[in-house]
This record gives C-alpha cells, structure tokens and sequence, in this order.
C-alpha cells in the first residue's frame, strides 16, 4: 500500500474506543489523533495506543493533517463534531444515530455535499451474519414480505448506569434507530406511517427523565406492517445487556432470529451470561467481529473509493422513522412521514 488512510477518532468512551483499536490494528490506517473531553480517558488512550490525543477537535482539526474521522460521542453531541470535520473536508464515519434530529441529519448531509465529502454512519447490525442471511433471504425468490416484529431491548444498566447522557436520548434514538436502518435495508423501500405509544415512569423515578419503553407500528411502502419495541428497563440479571429478537413472515417464508443468544452461554457466580460472541472478540491480539467491520470497510470504501455500505442518507432515513415515533408519541396519533 501506497499511502494509509490518516485517521481520527472523536469521543473514545464505551463505543468510541473500539473504533480507536480497529484503526490502531488496520494495516491500512495510520491513527494520528484522538479527541475526547474526559482527561482520565485521554491519559488511557495515550498509554495505551501511544497517540496523539486532544481536548478540543478545533484544535485537533487545525493541528493535524487527517484524512477521515470517526464521530463516537454520545447521541445527541454528534452534529458539532460532524460539522467541524466536514468544513475541514475529511470524510467521516458517524455512530448511529447520524443526529438525534431530522434537521440536524440534514445540516450535516447539505455540509458534506456542499464540502464533497463522503458521510458513512455505522449501523453495525447490517454487518451481523444472522441479518446479513436474513437479507439475502429476503430478496432470493418471488415472494413478499406480510408483518414483521423487532424488539431491541438494554438492561436498566445502559441508562442509569453506564451513560451521563441518558436525559437527553432514549431508546428510540439509542436502539430503535438500529431497528428502523434493519427494517429500510430488509424492505427496500420506506416507511409511509408510524403509530407509538410509550411509556415513562421507572426511569423518571430514578432521575433519567425519558422513555421506558415504546412501542411502535410502522407501515412501509411495499404494504408490510411492523410492530417495534423498544425499552430501557431490562431487568439488571439479564443475561445479556440488551435482548432482541426479530420475525418476518413473508408470502413464502417464515424467518426468526435470536439476538439475544447466540448460541454460547457462560455460568459463573453472579449469572448466566450469552455473550454476543459474533460482536467483538480479541483474537490473536486482534479485535474481530462484525462490530470491527463497517469500521474496516469504511476504510476500504475510502482507499478503493466504492460506496458505503451504509450512507449518511441511510442515516437520515432511519432518523426520519424515529423522528416519527417521537412526534406520534407526543402528539397521540398516526403521523405519515
Ligand atoms: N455503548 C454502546 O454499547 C454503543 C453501541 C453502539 C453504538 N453506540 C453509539 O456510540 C456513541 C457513543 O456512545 P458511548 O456509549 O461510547 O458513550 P460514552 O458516553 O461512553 O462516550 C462518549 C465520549 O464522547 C466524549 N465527547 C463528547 N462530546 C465530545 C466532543 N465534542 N469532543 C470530544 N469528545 C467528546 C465524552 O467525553 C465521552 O468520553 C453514541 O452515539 C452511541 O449511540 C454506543
């Protein structure tokens, strides 16, 4: 390889860092800097990857020459970074949620048109082997798809526990924006209408002021209607930190998927655990797994100039599905999008 791809990473917290090892690991890449506002993380990434770290990205912007950025900061903080980037002219990858807002998904969509730059978000689960089957199943064949059901689910723990931001998203902009990017890229088409109901009530009690569940009706343009649900409140001793599971019946066919074991389970004093085997894994001083995936292919993508995999259109889309939810939330009807 001629020249690697000059990479940095913005927000290196719970998700943020595995973007952080799957640059530092990619032959391809050279990982010049990371920015995060929190010194105890900071000092972790310089012991441990010996990069370059910053406090400020306006400062890791006018200091280093990059050519792409990973945007890993909580939900609702992603449009400043975004934006930053993009008027520098990098390309960005961006973890889902693109912005907790269709205007803010538009803001950074209209800057990287305007700056020619390129906007990957990384909804991970298109890369998971059970989706992936799924899809392929999906468009095999000349049948059609009659009703769905997906539920994506975290333990009491996400929100209480392992974010400070959990007021300021909830598990439609958290989970539900995974379910809605699987639903677009199952269907092939859009959604036309939402119906949500969700309630609040266990969460506001111990100081996270949003949703405990939802639960949504989603109709697409091909005549399928699905049912979603989304929650926050799982029970601590789940076996894993979140649940999902998804059943699509077709003209033809009959699909059911398990997320939430897959297949390994480990027993110890506490509980039994069904570890998401398939996510990430370190293996041979490597991280594996289809979590490390669209992180490599968006270098690809980049080095080969093909597409992306999943675009920041893609993002928009699926923010325009949960935008709906939380409108029809508000408001107690049926809102078309
Ligand atoms: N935690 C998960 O399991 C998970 C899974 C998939 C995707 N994600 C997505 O990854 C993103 C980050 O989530 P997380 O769980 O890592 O959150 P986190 O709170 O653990 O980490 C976010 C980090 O961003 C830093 N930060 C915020 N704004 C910044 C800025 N402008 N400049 C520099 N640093 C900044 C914070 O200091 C923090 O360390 C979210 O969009 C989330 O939806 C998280």
């Amino acid at each position: 390889m001629d020249q690697k791809l000059r990479v940095a990473v913005v927000g290196a917290g719970i998700y943020g860092i595995h973007h952080v090892d799957v640059y530092n690991q990619n032959p391809a890449v050279e990982l010049v800097a990371v920015c995060d506002f929190s010194e105890e993380i900071r000092a972790k990434v310089e012991a441990l990857y010996k990069v370059k770290t910053y406090a400020s990205v306006e400062e890791m912007l006018s200091n280093e020459k990059l050519d792409a950025v990973s945007i890993a900061t909580p939900d609702h903080l992603h449009l400043e970074p975004a934006l930053a980037c993009i008027n520098k002219g990098l390309d960005i990858l961006v973890e889902k949620p693109l912005a907790t807002t269709v205007p803010d998904c538009e803001a950074i969509l209209e800057a990287a048109e305007k700056n020619k730059v390129r906007v990957a978000v990384d909804f991970h689960k298109r890369w998971d082997p059970a989706a992936i089957y799924t899809y392929n199943q999906l468009n095999e064949g000349e049948h059609y798809p009659i009703r769905g059901y997906m539920n994506m689910d975290d333990t009491i723990d996400v929100p209480t526990k392992w974010f400070k931001w959990g007021n300021s998203s909830d598990p439609i902009s958290f989970l539900g924006i995974h379910c809605a990017d699987l639903m677009r890229w199952y269907m092939g088409c859009e959604a036309t209408e939402v119906r949500a109901v969700g309630s609040k009530k266990l969460l506001p009690s111990m100081g996270v002021d949003t949703y405990d569940s939802v639960q949504s009706m989603i109709t697409f343009e091909n005549g399928c209607t699905w049912l979603l649900e989304n929650s926050w409140v799982l029970p601590s001793g789940f076996a894993k930190a979140n649940d999902s599971r998804t059943t699509i019946l077709t003209s033809e066919k009959y699909i059911r998927i398990n997320n939430q074991n897959r297949g390994v389970e480990m027993v110890d004093s506490d509980k039994t655990h069904t570890p998401n085997v398939f996510f990430f894994n370190d293996f041979n001083g490597k991280v594996v797994g289809f979590g490390a995936e669209p992180i490599n292919d968006f270098v690809d993508s980049l080095l080969k100039g093909s597409d992306f995999l999943a675009t920041g259109y893609d993002g928009l889309q699926a923010a325009k599905i949960t935008a709906a939810i939380h409108q029809s939330l508000e408001e107690g009807k049926t809102v078309a999008i």
